[in-house]
């Protein structure tokens, strides 16, 4: 009977699961949806603790150590989310989901102690599942580290002499080491020594990938926790934890390939080619012509006062100024004054996947006003002004013009084809991708230098006057 009611919670929460993040698609309706897939992992949670039995009864549960870590979990966890920065997010996730891949890799070697086998018994499926919890849990708890350390500036980026070599060794290692346990070879010391050597494949393997493509990794590592929780759950049988596992896996590969598409990169460009630093791709204005034209404040309210359409796009620039609420006061002023505002959002614009409509709906800017890049794009011609605020690589034009920029085939936003282009950033400093921007050079755009946030209250107040 107890079992039947365990199996119904699992069921419930897996339910949340599936609502929920099917309701994190959209900005609307992404807060309840992670409110329920809470709730239901609460139920799984409360529902293990009261009712599952272990298999060896002998063994009693220690409700004290549990509550103990639950408790310290909660206040740290609770603690980090509150005092977080919206451009520190990205480490954080990597944190955590270091935090899960460790799980993985400890419920392993906690099982490990319980399982019996030997040379010749036949095919061991729970081996199997402990050994890959083991490996795939580590890479991801130690590469998810680096990550955080790389996002965190602690760690720089390092590419060891003979890198590819080196992990691809340690793969075969890896590899051979398993396949020679399954045989029934070995005692625990070629368990721990998997342990070890997957820790140290995580942090070869993140090590010579560029800082800035962190994003894309922790999306990759996050899908490996996922996978390894998955490997728990087929152990223990806990169904919960095998959708929340398989579930997490599947999104994180699903979103490793949209940032990629985004970037027009393949996968294996983010993992073995370095990216961003140091290199010139086509930084000449459209004639050669090396002018960068400032527009004052005053001129910027003018114009904007009295334009009909405006698109304002915001960027990695805007989520380091803090600039999103004067943004929005800015824009409803002049939708007061008449003027049709929208903003037009880049999937890869800023650091981290949905950064802008986070960064914007923070502000309370609504959804309707967001257009995504397919959208806008071909209403570009029809505007009178685009707004750039902090933003860079997505609307620099090498991408469809240069063969030769490294970013050349990303989708961008065609900003070049409004009317007035206003740039508001703080020099003439590459983005991410480390390039200049001929943007910045062409005839019909001016540059608002200056911290973002600064030079929109600087405009928002010059706006009211107009
Ligand atoms: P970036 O190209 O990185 O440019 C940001 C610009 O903001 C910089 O040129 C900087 O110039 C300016 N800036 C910084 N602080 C500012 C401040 N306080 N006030 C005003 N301006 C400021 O940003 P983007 O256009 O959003 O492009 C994002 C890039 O990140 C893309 O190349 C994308 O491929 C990459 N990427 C994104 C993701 C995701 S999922 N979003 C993942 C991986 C990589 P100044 O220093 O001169 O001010």
């Amino acid at each position: 009977m107890s079992l039947n009611i365990l199996e119904i919670t699992y069921l419930i929460a897996s339910l949340t699961f599936v609502i929920g993040l099917k309701m994190l698609s959209h900005p609307e309706s992404a807060r309840k949806g992670n409110l329920i897939a809470a709730v239901g992992m609460l139920i799984a949670v409360i529902a293990t603790i009261t009712i599952y039995q272990p298999f060896d009864s002998s063994k009693a549960i220690n409700y004290g150590l549990i509550a103990l870590g639950l408790v310290v979990g909660t206040v740290i966890g609770t603690m980090m989310a509150k005092k977080v920065k919206m451009t520190a997010m990205p480490q954080m996730v990597s944190f955590f989901n270091g935090m899960g891949g460790a799980c993985a890799a400890l419920i392993a070697v906690i099982e490990y102690q319980n399982h019996t086998i030997g040379v010749g018994s036949g095919f061991d499926g729970e081996l199997l599942v402990m050994l890959l919890g083991l490996i795939i849990g580590s890479v991801s708890f130690s590469g998810s580290m680096i990550a955080y350390g790389k996002l965190e500036g602690k760690i720089k980026d390092r590419v060891l002499p003979m890198n590819q070599l080196i992990n691809m060794l340690m793969l075969a290692i890896i590899l051979g080491l398993t396949v020679y346990k399954m045989l029934g070879y070995g005692d625990s010391m070629v368990f721990y020594g998997l342990l070890v050597i997957a820790l140290i494949y995580g942090i070869l393997f993140v090590m010579p990938i560029g800082g800035a493509d962190m994003p894309v990794v922790i999306s990759l590592l996050n899908s490996f926790t996922g996978v390894a929780a998955a490997f728990g759950g087929f152990l223990y049988g806990n169904k919960a934890m095998l959708t929340g596992g398989i579930l997490v896996g599947s999104a994180g590969t699903i979103l490793t390939i949209l940032m990629c598409n985004a970037m027009n990169r393949s996968l294996t460009n983010v993992l073995l080619g370095a990216f961003g630093g140091n290199k010139a791709g086509g930084a000449k204005g459209e004639a050669g012509d090396q002018t960068v034209r400032e527009i004052s404040i005053s001129d910027t309210a003018v114009l904007l006062s009295y334009s009909q359409n405006v698109v304002i796009v915001p960027g990695y620039g805007l989520a380091v100024a803090q600039a999103q609420h004067i943004c929005h006061e800015l824009e409803k002023l002049l939708e007061e004054k008449g003027v049709n505002v929208n903003y037009a959002i880049h999937p890869v614009a800023g650091r981290m996947p949905g950064h802008m409509n986070v960064l914007l709906a923070e502000a309370d800017v609504p959804y309707e006003r967001l257009q995504e890049m397919e959208e806008i794009n071909p209403k570009m011609g029809n505007t009178d002004v685009v707004v750039v605020i902090g933003a860079n690589d997505v609307v620099n034009p090498a991408a469809k013009n240069d063969p030769t920029s490294p970013i050349h085939g990303m989708p961008i936003l065609e900003v070049d084809q409004a009317k007035n282009v206003i740039i508001l950033k703080r020099g003439m400093s590459a983005g991410y991708a480390g390039i200049e921007n001929e943007l910045f050079f062409y005839p019909k755009t001016r540059m608002l230098f200056g911290d973002a946030k600064d030079s929109l209250q600087k405009l928002t107040s010059e706006v009211k006057e107009v």
